[in-house]
């Protein structure tokens, strides 16, 4: 878990509470809690009332059909994703509103209006069409965070191609597996995007990947600027390759959006799990969109004016829900950047928020710890008055973070919304309204009205300290994993009958609000981003030098967890200066840099259970410098006490 039971009793006795001020509650989206009883009551009328700010081709007939552990949502309704965050702007009153507004590291920057997007993304469509995709064929996309990101994803839902966002950060395999998993037909990428002022070679990393991925016929390739095609020495495979600016140049701008149904997909994501295949989460149109769209008018308090920016990357969920389809859906004006937060300086994102005027900012715990190491004098030398409302995702958020994001980022005006939610889930879930809501530092607070969830033990009895599940089916969940319906099965709905597991652990506490504990599975949550243990070792154990692998999550002071792993060696090898740090590049090379180990120990033995079973709750007890728990079924009890010598000796 991410936190210890000390740390959660000192949670549970904070009794700090924020309420919404009287300035901020009369302009609120949504300022009665009536809300919570209507959509208690009546969670189908209430879904479909939300469905129906959208525009649909078709209207459904039946808001959900429940046949566990399968829904469907707005059933026999048709409608078009794009069309919702494009078309119905363009042609309203939002047409030369800034829908788009973009800074590169480097300090280039873009404005895409709703027309311009329009425009660009028609263009595309019809690129993606001329290079034979179909509707239904999956597009692989492995982007900076550039513009045309946003443009490639929902060209891909303006024709009904689903499309999978492959993280840029992710390693050469994990890109091709990735590919070869949804079969994808034509991959989008750049030659090279910013990253610390280094230019990181996507092209010739995507390269590397497509010599496993057969499926691929055709590459398109951004040319994002700066001159990073010539450092880079972008390789273009005649016949396959093409440059996105020249196949531009010739597309048409007229693409007619196609109308999908409710249920075809809209895209896959792939998010760790708890073996070390990765999981292709599969979310549809309708539902989705809905819940997207509900949950940013009301959680981010979205008004005409305001300029809303979300810092996740474009390639996990928060970036497909809260900074492309929730926020074009509401027609809202969304800042995107391109690189690293502290470059050139430890300023970087304070400066975007006063040039741009950010009104609305949502980000992650890990980078808000990180903003706090680096002192208050950054953000102090910039105005950032214009700021009404701060969000955070990703992980639990200690109370001291959560304070100092709202004494020296929010000036003690803006309210907190901590929205728990999760890649499976589509949308945010459980998250204070902003207008409501009283907050408490640390706590994710309530379901989202139309939202369903408990607290549970083992045996499904509600309990106060327990797993966290959600007992309805909610509008953006995911369908099934793409390819493997047992995997959803089993991984979701086998704990209990008919209920959604999520892996957290949490609890609740006597106003019903939920504090969330982190992951109680295999999976590590890694400065908010999700690792499986099982990928880590599986990377490591491909590593010639390695027989066995262990991985365990640490806790740390501003990723909220590091990835700790013990290593037994192959007879013949011997742990020898350097191996550690060439076992952790090849992780690295394996998975991409968000699995780095930050510790590597050498044993000759793991602790493991006469069954031969992995001690993992004894090798977190050494990761963490605890006491260590129960050893007695230990097969060899000597090998946990060694291993917690050597572990303090090395201080890794
Ligand atoms: O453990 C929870 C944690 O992040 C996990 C989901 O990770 P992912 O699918 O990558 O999606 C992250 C962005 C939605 C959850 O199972 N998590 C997410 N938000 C919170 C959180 N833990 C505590 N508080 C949160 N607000």
């Amino acid at each position: 878990m991410g936190r210890g039971s000390d740390a959660l009793n000192v949670l549970l006795r904070e009794e700090r509470r924020f309420a919404p001020s009287a300035a901020f509650v009369t302009r609120a989206n949504a300022r009665d809690r009536e809300i919570y009883g209507r959509a208690g009551a009546d969670p189908e009328a209430y879904w479909a009332e939300w469905a129906g700010e959208l525009d649909w081709f078709e209207r459904w007939h039946t808001v959900v059909e429940w046949d566990p552990p399968h829904a469907k949502w707005f059933v026999g309704g048709k409608l078009n994703a794009t069309y919702n965050c494009l078309d119905r702007h363009v042609s309203g009153g939002r047409r030369n509103k800034a829908a788009l507004i973009w800074e590169g590291e480097p300090g280039d920057r873009r404005t895409y209006t709703y027309w311009d997007l329009h425009r660009e993304t028609s263009k595309f469509a019809n690129v993606l069409k001329g290079l034979g995709v179909r509707r239904g064929d999956r597009v692989a996309i492995y982007l900076p965070m550039i513009p045309e990101a946003v443009i490639a994803m929902l060209a891909c839902a303006r024709i009904g191609a689903p499309h999978s966002v492959v993280f840029g950060g992710f390693s050469p395999d994990s890109l091709s597996d990735r590919i070869q998993d949804a079969q994808a037909k034509v991959l989008i990428t750049a030659d090279g995007g910013y990253r610390r002022g280094q230019v990181v070679p996507l092209k010739a990393n995507a390269d590397r990947g497509l010599e496993r991925s057969a499926s691929i016929e055709h590459v398109v390739v951004i040319a994002r600027g700066g001159g990073i095609s010539g450092e880079t020495g972008v390789h273009m495979k005649q016949g396959r390759d093409h440059w996105y600016h020249e196949l531009m140049d010739d597309a048409s701008p007229v693409c007619e959006a196609e109308a999908v149904d409710a249920e075809d997909l809209l895209y896959i994501l792939y998010t760790s799990g708890t073996t070390g295949k990765p999981k292709g989460v599969v979310h549809t149109t309708g539902g989705y969109l809905t819940q997207v769209y509900a949950t940013t008018k009301l959680v981010f308090d979205l008004k005409e004016d305001d300029v809303y920016w979300c810092t996740a990357d474009v390639g996990w969920v928060t970036g497909h829900s809260y900074i492309v389809y929730g926020p074009l859906a509401n027609g809202a004006t969304v800042l995107m950047y391109e690189g690293a937060p502290d470059w050139p300086d430890r300023g970087r994102l304070w400066t975007l928020c006063e040039t741009y005027g950010v009104t609305v900012f949502y980000t992650a715990p890990t980078a808000i710890r990180a903003f706090m190491r680096w002192g208050e004098e950054w953000p102090g030398r910039h105005d950032l008055s214009r700021l009404r409302l701060l969000g955070t995702v990703g992980e639990p958020i200690n109370p001291e973070a959560w304070m100092w994001y709202h004494r020296v980022i929010g000036g003690e005006r803006c309210p907190i919304v901590d929205t728990w939610w999760q890649t499976e889930t589509g949308a945010i879930m459980i998250t204070p309204l902003p207008g409501i809501t009283e907050t408490k530092p640390g706590s994710a607070t309530l379901p989202f009205p139309g939202v369903f969830a408990d607290v549970m033990n083992q045996g499904g009895e509600s309990v106060n300290a327990g797993f966290l599940a959600l007992t309805r089916p909610w509008p953006a969940m995911l369908r099934t994993i793409y390819g493997d319906d047992q995997r959803y099965r089993d991984q979701y709905w086998s704990k209990w009958p008919d209920l959604y597991f999520t892996g957290d652990g949490a609890k609740r506490d006597e106003d019903g609000y939920f504090w969330l504990l982190g992951r109680v599975d295999d999976v590590l949550n890694v400065a908010g981003h999700r690792v499986g243990t099982m990928e880590v070792e599986s990377a490591l154990v491909a590593h010639p030098a390695v027989a066995e692998a262990a991985v365990v999550g640490k806790a740390h002071e501003i990723k909220g967890q590091a990835i700790a792993a013990f290593v037994t060696l192959k007879e013949g090898h011997r742990a020898l200066d350097g191996l550690a740090d060439e076992l952790k590049e090849h992780v690295v090379e394996k998975i991409g840099a968000i699995a780095r180990p930050e510790a590597i120990l050498f044993t000759a033995d793991l602790p493991k259970t006469r069954s031969g079973k992995i001690m993992r709750r004894l090798l977190r007890d050494i990761a963490e410098g605890r006491a260590l728990g129960d050893t007695t079924t230990l097969a060899d009890p000597a090998v946990v006490e060694q291993l917690k010598r050597r572990y303090e000796e090395k201080e890794v």
